[in-house]
């Protein structure tokens, strides 16, 4: 049974195998009700979700939106462009005005890695009961995208039943640009902790040896990496987080790291492809295998967005001690 307190949800470095299998079993719950005709449920009526992204994004931002509205929290946004963060306001006096507004759940996205970590800091120092959830910092993790990745495999493996521990043993290849991808840190944390074998393929400059720290194996060429893999999750190139050209060019990164059709015979049979998004159609995944249904779980970690986002919210909002069913 998971015993760990929800309030946050900033790093899957703690995270056990009975927290992962809480998130998938209440992600299941939600997927059922976002199956019936009236998709919204009170859960967290009366409660104030902000979401906080002081960086783009268009799945994880509109997901969390939708997540909340569907448990009936009232939302705020918040866009650096049009805030007064641009006449010099800090970002925690930026997350203390929303506090004063009466937020209950944060939802930040920053280009920094730690800024969710310090509101959560400072939301604690001023007392109450406000949660923050980390959306993506920097390079360092992105819990939410990790844990509808691990529902998306999860229910790829058993539709009606999924349980985290199905990944024991299954081989996942995560192939792009590790250096640089918080999706990847936080998938680590928990691909390895569910006891999955885990094999990492990227150039040397954008995988550093360092990652064998993590219990996994690491490859520089693809074709011994894609033997017998259960899944393949591609990462796109972040070249705006690259200071400089870690890659000879897009054409030859495709050649030698490129995920097609062609390269798939080497993996398992009925072996799934992911991406997180956004894509380089035809870098990092050819723009066919991405839109083919068969072999790509590209939409379904899109659609798993939401479920998964309304249990986190709804496991954070039942930590502030209020009864919220
Ligand atoms: C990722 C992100 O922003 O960290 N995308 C996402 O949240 N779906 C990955 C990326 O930007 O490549």
């Amino acid at each position: 049974m998971s015993t760990r307190n929800w309030r946050h949800v900033i790093s899957l470095e703690d995270f056990t195998a009975e927290d992962y299998e809480l998130v998938v079993q209440t992600t299941c719950s939600f997927r059922e009700v976002l199956s019936r005709r009236n998709k919204k449920v009170p859960t967290l009526q009366g409660k104030v979700v902000a979401n906080l992204f002081f960086e783009p994004s268009t799945r994880t931002r509109n997901s969390f939106e939708l997540a909340a509205k569907r448990l009936s929290a009232d939302t705020l946004n918040f866009a650096p462009g049009s805030s007064s963060l641009s006449k010099g306001e800090t970002i925690l006096d930026t997350a203390r005005t929303f506090l004063a507004m009466g937020t209950d759940i944060m939802v930040v996205r920053h280009q920094a890695s730690g800024v969710p970590q310090a509101i959560a800091q400072d939301m604690d120092n001023l007392g109450g009961t406000v949660g923050v959830l980390n959306a993506g910092d920097g390079k360092h993790e992105h819990p939410s995208q990790a844990l509808l990745d691990l529902f998306t495999l999860t229910t790829y493996l058993n539709l009606n039943y999924p349980s985290a521990s199905e990944l024991k043993g299954k081989k996942i290849l995560i192939v792009g640009d590790i250096l640089h991808s918080r999706v990847a840190r936080s998938n680590l944390y928990c691909l390895v902790t569910l006891g999955a074998d885990v094999h990492l393929v990227a150039p040397p400059t954008l995988l550093p040896k360092e990652f064998s720290s993590y219990g996994v194996t690491i490859h520089h060429t693809l074709s011994t990496a894609l033997e017998d893999a259960d899944f393949i999750m591609t990462l796109r190139l972040q070249t705006e987080r690259m200071g400089q050209f870690l890659v000879p060019s897009l054409r030859e990164y495709h050649a030698q790291f490129g995920i097609n059709r062609d390269r798939l015979v080497k993996c398992s049979p009925n072996v799934q492809v992911l991406h997180p998004g956004p894509v380089n159609r035809g870098v990092e995944i050819s723009s066919d295998l991405m839109d083919d249904p068969r072999l790509s779980l590209i939409d379904k970690q899109v659609t798993n967005g939401v479920a998964t986002r309304m249990s986190l919210l709804y496991l954070m909002g039942a930590s502030s001690g209020d009864k919220i069913i």
